[in-house]
C-alpha cells in the first residue's frame, strides 16, 4: 500500500462533542473508501494508558501514546480519528510534528454548554469538590491558536458538524471533492494519493 493517511485530531473540553462527532465522521470517511480507526481518549485509557492519571505529566504521556499509534496508522494508509481532550498545546504540537499529516479540529463548545451537557456527570462532581483535575474547572484547557478546523456544536446536530468537517477537509485538500450527492459516482472515492490533488479548477 503506497498511499498515506492523515490524522484528524479532535480537541476540546469534556462534553464538547469530540466522541459524538468522531462517531458521526467515521462512516462518512469509510464511505469514501478510507480505512478509519477511532482513537477515543477514554477507550485508549483502558487499553493503553490504564497506568496514567490526570496530572499534566500523565495527560502528556497519554497524548504521546495516542500520537505514536496515530503515526503508525496514518503511515499505513489509515485515517486515525483522535477524540481526546488533549488540553496542552505542547502535546498537540508534538502530535503535529510527529505525525506530519495532521489536521487539528477544535471542537469549540463553550464551557457553560459543556457543563449543561455534562455527559458523564463529571462537571457536577467537580463543582461539588468530589473530583479534582477536571479540565475546565480546576485543570487548564489551552485552546488551540491555529487549528485547521474550528467546529461549533451549538444549534447544530452532530451530523451537521461532521459534514462541516468533511467540507473543510475537502477545502484543505485532504479529501478529494465529491460531486453533489445526487451525482456522486461510486467509483471515484477510493483514496489513491497522500493528499487529494486535482481539485476543482485544477483537474
Ligand atoms: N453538534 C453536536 N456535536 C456533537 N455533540 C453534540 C452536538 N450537539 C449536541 N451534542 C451532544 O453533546 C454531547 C457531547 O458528548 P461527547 O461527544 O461524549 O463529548 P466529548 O467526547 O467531547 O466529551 C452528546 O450528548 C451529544 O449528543
Ligand atoms: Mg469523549
Amino acid at each position: 500500500m503506497s498511499h498515506h493517511g492523515f490524522c484528524i485530531w479532535l480537541t476540546g473540553l469534556p462534553s464538547a462533542g469530540k466522541t459524538t462527532i468522531a462517531k458521526a465522521l467515521t462512516p462518512k470517511l469509510k464511505a469514501r473508501g478510507w480505512n478509519v480507526e477511532l482513537l477515543d481518549g477514554d477507550e485508549v485509557r483502558t487499553g493503553l494508558s490504564a497506568d496514567l492519571g490526570f496530572d499534566r505529566k500523565s495527560r502528556e504521556m497519554h497524548a504521546a501514546r495516542v500520537t505514536f499509534v496515530s503515526k503508525v496508522l496514518a503511515r499505513n494508509g489509515v485515517i486515525p480519528i483522535v477524540a481526546l481532550i488533549s488540553p496542552y498545546a505542547t502535546s498537540r504540537s508534538r502530535a503535529r510534528t510527529d505525525i506530519g499529516a495532521f489536521v487539528e479540529v477544535y471542537v469549540t463548545t463553550p464551557l457553560n454548554v459543556c457543563e449543561e451537557r455534562d455527559v458523564k456527570g463529571l462537571y457536577k462532581k467537580a463543582r461539588a469538590g468530589l473530583i479534582h483535575e477536571m479540565t475546565g474547572i480546576d485543570d487548564p484547557y489551552e485552546a488551540p491558536e491555529h487549528p485547521e478546523i474550528i467546529v461549533e456544536t451549538v444549534d447544530r446536530s452532530p451530523d451537521d458538524a461532521a459534514e462541516y468537517i468533511l467540507r473543510e477537509l475537502e477545502r484543505l485538500k485532504w479529501l478529494a471533492p465529491t460531486k453533489e450527492p445526487a451525482a456522486a459516482s461510486p467509483v471515484s472515492h477510493a483514496p489513491s494519493a497522500p493528499r487529494a490533488t486535482g481539485v476543482t479548477g485544477n483537474a
